[in-house]
């Protein structure tokens, strides 16, 4: 990978993105698959312990994810980029946030509420904040399976931009993210 690149992103941040990039991708797959399966069947009840380790693993990590961010500079759009480009980039790039945030929050909604457990990668249990409850249950469960559909689509735009920006385009998007590229500024 060439690292020719006037700017990319702050070198904390990218080594969080790829991070997250792989607990996400898991997570996902994780709870489709458990989406698919028959409540109280094995493995989905396994699954789900570490579906929801994951996600609240995912959490924290949005979590420092939006400081660093906060914290430090984005590199400027590619030239090449058109308004139109530049737009779909940023909606994508902050459903992608909002999903971070979200995804967690209405999934640990549906399992404090409803009186499930949530075993940290078969350590300790985290505490339920929300006593049982059924309408927090209900809610957090009707918004984190709707959200799921938000979550495909917006991973699967997000992968395809990036395929288009390497495989057609050829330019510099891949790399403005990539872990070692260098950072000079322009
Ligand atoms: C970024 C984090 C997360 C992502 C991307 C995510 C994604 C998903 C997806 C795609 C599904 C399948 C939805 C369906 O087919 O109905 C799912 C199901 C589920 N998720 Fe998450 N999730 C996340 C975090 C969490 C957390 C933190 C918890 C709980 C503490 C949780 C609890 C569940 C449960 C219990 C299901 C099964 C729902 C059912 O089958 O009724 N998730 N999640
Ligand atoms: C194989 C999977 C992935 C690839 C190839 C990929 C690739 C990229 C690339 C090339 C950029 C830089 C785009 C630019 O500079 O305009 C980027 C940015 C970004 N990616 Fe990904 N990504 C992946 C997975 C994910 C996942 C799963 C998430 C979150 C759920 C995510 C969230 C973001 C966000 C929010 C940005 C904007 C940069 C920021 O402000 O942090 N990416 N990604």
């Amino acid at each position: 990978m060439t690292t020719e690149v006037t700017t990319s992103y702050d070198p904390l941040l990218r080594r969080i993105h790829w991070a997250t990039a792989i607990l996400f991708i898991a997570a996902m797959l994780i709870g489709l698959y458990c989406g698919l399966q028959a409540p109280g069947t094995s493995p989905r009840r396994e699954l789900l312990e570490v579906h929801k380790s994951l996600g609240v693993s995912l959490f924290f990590l949005a979590i420092l994810r939006l400081m660093v961010r906060l914290a430090t500079s984005a590199p400027q759009g590619p030239g090449s980029f058109s308004p139109m480009v530049r737009i779909a980039a940023r909606l994508n790039h902050w459903a992608l946030y909002a999903i971070l945030f979200i995804m967690p929050v209405t999934g640990y909604m549906f399992s404090s509420a409803g009186g499930y457990s949530l075993r940290y990668f078969w350590t300790f249990s985290w505490p339920r904040l929300f006593a049982h409850n059924q309408t927090v249950e209900h809610a957090g469960e009707v918004a984190h399976g709707a959200l799921a559909y938000l979550v495909y689509l917006a991973v699967a735009l997000h992968i395809a931009a990036t395929l288009w920006h390497v495989v057609v385009k050829k330019d510099e998007t891949l790399a403005r993210m990539w872990p070692r590229a260098s950072r000079n500024p322009t």
